[in-house]
């Protein structure tokens, strides 16, 4: 949530700012804002509504221009989006600006002591306080960086802060704690961002920041310490995709594109992790043998489409290891007291890394002495640093709010790190393990079979578009895809949108049922558990019985649906546990569509943000 952006160079640091908030925008986009040192003072300008506001308002009154400067998008927490709340924040002299990512716990305190000091505060965020703080702190040691560390040690809470001081025209300095910022080091120049796209198209050498962490930029080098002032080791990395995996391409959205994009993010998620005979090489966890061996319980955790990533991976964990496996809301996790210990092997799934919620998770089961692995996107953030170990998904950089590649590749990684804890423990047979990996290989050709296929799916998302109300049922993993094609609904179409298990509906959701009411309905293949396809052809039969309109996703070859399904959505024959991976692409298609011709913006949709760090 909010996106930050620095620079300090020989560039126009409000071009270089307003590219990298273009970019930033999917984190926040309540109001956005910028300021430049230039001419022995400090310009700035910020505006409510999307950043393109902003861009009109500049396009008005030009700011002066400078080679140092500072920019924020913002997703509302303290303060209504207004213009008075956007950032970034001044002191009264309006020398110092400061932006911020996070929630300053203690800033009510703190501003009624700047009240009592004389200071006057303009806005309802928790961020102008630290403004003013350092406008205190720079004039007793006229040094922007001292004056950073020096506030740090005064705020609670998570923070992301980068701020200026006209007498310091060419620093920009940055603050971290919990929220994500990252350094990108360029030749005669450097940047700070929460993401690395924000600078992709200036460096690929980045320094990801670590927890209470002080960064300084001049255009010759950074310099980082910890809120102490002690040095602190940094390490440099490359990044290995480049400014066109953040752009469109050609695409109306980065939705569609993302999920355009899922059959390559499906095979480079397998990519490295298969060995020549077949079998897993996931030596990259470091997770020693014995202690996988020993464990006893696997918890996974997660937040929204990751939650139902888990949900999958339940099935298949409990399945191919034998070993209870608790799926759990990372929001709810730590607050119920769970049982842990030195056995237990918390998985915490997550793409951007950095969600709040996940992360307090972890930390809390690391500190019941659990084994934690990551399931992650994004190098080097936040959730795989606190890990013990990491598997990367290498989907590429997702921008649009709703998760769509990032989901399959998290199915992904969850089957792999299942069958590897099989193929340690020495539950699953080598030949086992390598026919589903074999299976595996397959799935991205399938996505890519599926995408072909759509345009069925595009046209009945278009018809339904005035409807209020869409339901979705599932069984077995069909009922989590069912909550995740509920979910994509809900964030990009508004409308009410649920997921059921198809078996539940008679106990009470059934009454729900009304004339033409689109209900969608994940079909498990009938070969295998053919119980289960069963029992939902019966459910179809009741629902419709009462007057819903089906929409059946049906594997290719199933007939016993055909009579019962108005709408017959096919999708490629999978092994059962494999299925998601293809049931839940015209889901996605379906939810994409039916927002668009709502008039919505599927990229950025209402009260959201791609990146949740508050909790
Ligand atoms: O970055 P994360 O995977 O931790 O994010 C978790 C959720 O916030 C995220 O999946 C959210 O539910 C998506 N907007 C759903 O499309």
């Amino acid at each position: 949530m909010c996106g930050i952006v620095g620079y300090v160079g020989s560039q126009s640091a409000l071009d270089v700012v307003l590219a990298g908030l273009r970019r930033l925008e999917y984190r926040g986009y309540d109001s956005a804002g910028v300021a430049v040192l230039a001419d022995g003072g400090l310009a700035s300008a910020r505006k409510a509504g999307k950043l393109a506001n902003l861009e009109k308002a500049l396009a008005e009154r030009p700011l002066p221009a400078g080679a140092t400067g500072i920019g924020h998008t913002r997703w509302a927490t303290h303060g209504g989006p207004t213009d008075a709340n956007a950032h970034p924040h001044h002191d009264n002299a309006g020398r110092v600006a400061v932006v911020h990512n996070g929630i300053i716990e203690n800033f009510a305190e703190l501003r009624a002591e700047l009240a009592d000091r004389g200071h006057v505060l303009a806005s309802e965020t928790d961020t102008e306080v630290v403004a003013h703080l350092l406008a205190e702190e720079f004039s007793g040691c006229a040094d922007l960086t001292e004056a950073m560390r020096l506030v740090c040690r005064r705020l609670q809470g998570a923070f992301t802060l980068v701020a200026v001081h006209a007498d310091e025209p060419d620093v920009v300095v940055g603050a971290r704690r919990n929220s994500p910022l990252v350094v990108g080091v360029g030749e005669g120049e450097a940047f700070l961002a929460s993401d690395v796209a924000a600078f992709i198209e200036h460096t690929r050498s980045a320094i990801e920041l670590g927890q209470d962490q002080v960064v300084e930029l001049r255009r010759d080098g950074v310099s980082v310490t910890d809120f102490d002032g002690r040095p602190a080791d940094v390490r440099t990395y490359h990044v290995d995709w480049d400014a066109s995996a953040a752009e469109k391409g050609g695409y109306a959205s980065f939705m569609l594109k993302e999920i355009a994009e899922q059959p390559k993010a499906v095979a480079d998620t397998l990519l490295g992790r298969i060995g020549v005979d077949g079998a897993l090489t996931l030596d990259e966890l470091r997770i020693p043998a014995a202690v996988l061996k020993a464990v006893d319980k696997v918890v996974i955790v997660a937040c929204g489409t990751a939650f139902h990533a888990g949900l999958i991976a339940k099935y298949a964990i409990e399945h191919w290891t034998r070993i209870p496996c608790e799926v759990e809301l990372a929001s709810e996790f730590r607050y119920r007291d769970p049982i842990l210990g030195g056995r237990s092997l918390v998985i915490a799934v997550s793409q951007s890394g950095e969600t709040m919620d996940t992360l307090m998770a972890l930390r809390h089961a690391r500190e019941q002495g659990a084994t934690v692995l990551a399931i992650c996107n994004t190098n080097g953030a936040t959730i795989p640093r606190e890990s013990d170990a990491v598997l990367y998904t290498h989907a590429g950089p997702e921008v649009a709010v709703a998760s769509t590649k990032a989901f399959l590749t998290q199915l992904v990684a969850c089957y792999l790190v299942a069958l590897y804890l099989g193929q340690v423990r020495g539950t699953k047979w080598g030949d086992e393990i390598r026919a589903v990996i074999r299976d595996l290989a397959a799935i991205s050709g399938e996505v890519g079979r599926v995408l072909e296929t759509m345009e069925p799916v595009r046209e009945l998302a278009r018809s339904l578009s005035g409807k209020k109300t869409v339901l979705f049922l599932g069984r077995h993993v069909g009922y989590p895809v069912a909550l995740e094609g509920a979910l994509k609904l809900k964030e990009l179409a508004y409308m009410h949108a649920e997921g059921f298990a198809a078996g539940e509906l008679k106990h009470g959701p059934i009454a729900l049922i009304e004339d033409d009411l689109p209900v969608v309905v994940v079909v498990p293949s009938p070969r295998g558990r053919s119980v289960l396809h069963d029992k939902i052809v019966s459910n179809i039969q009741e629902i419709r019985a009462r007057g819903a309109r089906t929409i059946v996703i049906a594997e290719e070859g199933d007939e016993a649906v055909v009579p019962y399904a108005d709408h017959l959505v096919r999708i490629p024959a999978t092994p059962t546990l494999l299925q998601p991976l293809v049931a839940t692409v015209p889901l996605q298609v379906f939810a994409c569509e039916l927002a668009t011709a709502r008039g919505n913006e599927v990229d950025q949709p209402r009260n959201l943000a791609k990146s949740v760090t508050v909790e």
